[in-house]
């Protein structure tokens, strides 16, 4: 078998993540290599973590990059934050709500849920009840639930959590870089997220940051972390170490280009940032509403990166999501879990939420729906 060399489709992406990425992330990831122990490496890490913290809002000092996706960025916070026998209350309104409470249960934690019906926020009133009946260590919740496009208020909900002595646990894989999100602010003690939506570098990384409070309950734990790779008394030796030891070879390449993906973060502004995802995604609403699209969200409680829209009536989800892909290079996201055939997620993530975006989407569409 002859394998060719790679030649890919030019994707427009607007699903769920990745995103497209900027030409400078592009050539930021074909820096030649050097090595993971160069004290220019080290340095590069250095500047990364600083920009880690200007965007998650907080002075965490353990705040770092995961070398692994998003769901090993879940699997930190948990693994090192539970230990079996402690109770977790994990809130569930979507996918990633029941991936928490999967990998709780796996640490050995007597798991409580909170569960709300799907493209609706929990409400501070559920958590407040659940409280009243367990004694959690954490408490988990998913800020932006890509499976639905619902944005999560969390401020009221993470008073009670510390109230109860607990500490708050943050999924913000979709929200980060593209809607208001302050760590310390709002009393965010664990929180994690992914480099392929909103920051718009490859996917593959996870920024993480711990509070003290949470450092405090890593020190105290009585048992080994489970997981050799993502136990953060080994990993923090090489990210924030005196004398950098090595733990793992980083995925060196990657950090080049989310520096960069970070720079171009910070040279647009955060506020800048969210204002840009907020209006564009005006722009694709109004489009979308006249062809007919409804969304699944309430509007108080809608992301602005991820569009999750029913089709008009008579429309097959998937041919047409098909037929965007195969002749127009777009790609849209279809439902998953229970929304699996019924509905669309559509991204405008980083460098791919513009209005090129948008009205290249809403024209395929009209010239396809007419
Ligand atoms: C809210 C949320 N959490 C966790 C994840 C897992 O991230 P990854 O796919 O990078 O492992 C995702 C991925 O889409 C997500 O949207």
């Amino acid at each position: 078998m002859e394998i060719k060399e790679l030649n890919t489709s030019p994707r427009v992406l607007m699903g769920p993540g990745p995103s497209d990425m900027h030409p400078r992330v592009y050539k930021a990831l074909a820096t030649p290599m050097i090595g993971h122990l160069d004290p220019e490496f080290v340095t590069i890490m250095n500047e990364v973590k600083t920009m880690v913290q200007a965007t998650f809002k907080t002075q965490n000092n353990l705040t770092f990059v995961v070398s692994a996706p998003g769901s090993a960025g879940m699997e930190t916070c948990l693994v090192n934050l539970l230990e079996p026998g402690d109770e977790a209350l994990i809130c569930i309104h979507g996918v990633f709500g029941g991936r928490m409470a999967d990998i709780a249960e796996r640490c050995g934690a007597k798991v409580h849920k909170v569960e709300q019906e799907w493209g609706k926020p929990i409400d501070p009133q559920q958590v407040k009840a659940a409280l009243e009946n367990c004694d959690p260590k954490i408490v988990a919740i998913v800020h932006a639930e890509t499976s639905t496009g619902v944005k999560q208020p969390l401020e009221e909900i993470s008073k009670m959590v510390h109230d109860k002595g607990a500490l708050l646990v943050v999924d913000a894989v979709t929200s980060y870089c593209g809607t208001e999100l302050e760590v310390d602010k709002w009393g965010i003690d664990a929180i994690y997220s992914g480099t392929q939506k909103c920051l718009s570098a490859p996917p593959g990384l996870s920024p993480v940051s711990f509070s003290d409070r949470a450092v405090e309950v890593l020190r105290n734990r009585k048992t080994k972390v489970q997981s050799w790779f993502l136990d953060l008394s080994l990993v923090m030796n090489y990210w924030a170490g005196a004398k950098r030891a090595y733990h793992h070879t980083a995925p060196i390449s990657q950090v080049f280009a989310l520096r960069e993906a970070y720079r171009l973060v910070l040279e647009e502004g955060l506020e800048n940032r969210f204002r840009r995802h907020y209006e564009t995604h005006l722009l694709l609403k109004e489009g979308l509403e006249e062809l007919g699209f409804r969304y699944l969200v309430d509007e108080k409680y809608r992301l602005p990166m991820l569009n999750s829209v029913f089709l008009p009536e008579g429309l097959d989800e998937e041919p047409l999501r098909k037929l965007m892909l195969e002749k127009y290079n777009i790609e849209v996201g279809g439902g998953l879990g229970a929304f699996a055939g019924k509905l669309w997620r559509i991204g405008l993530m980083g460098h791919s939420c513009d209005a090129n975006h948008v009205n290249m989407l809403l024209s395929a569409l009209r010239k396809e729906m007419k």
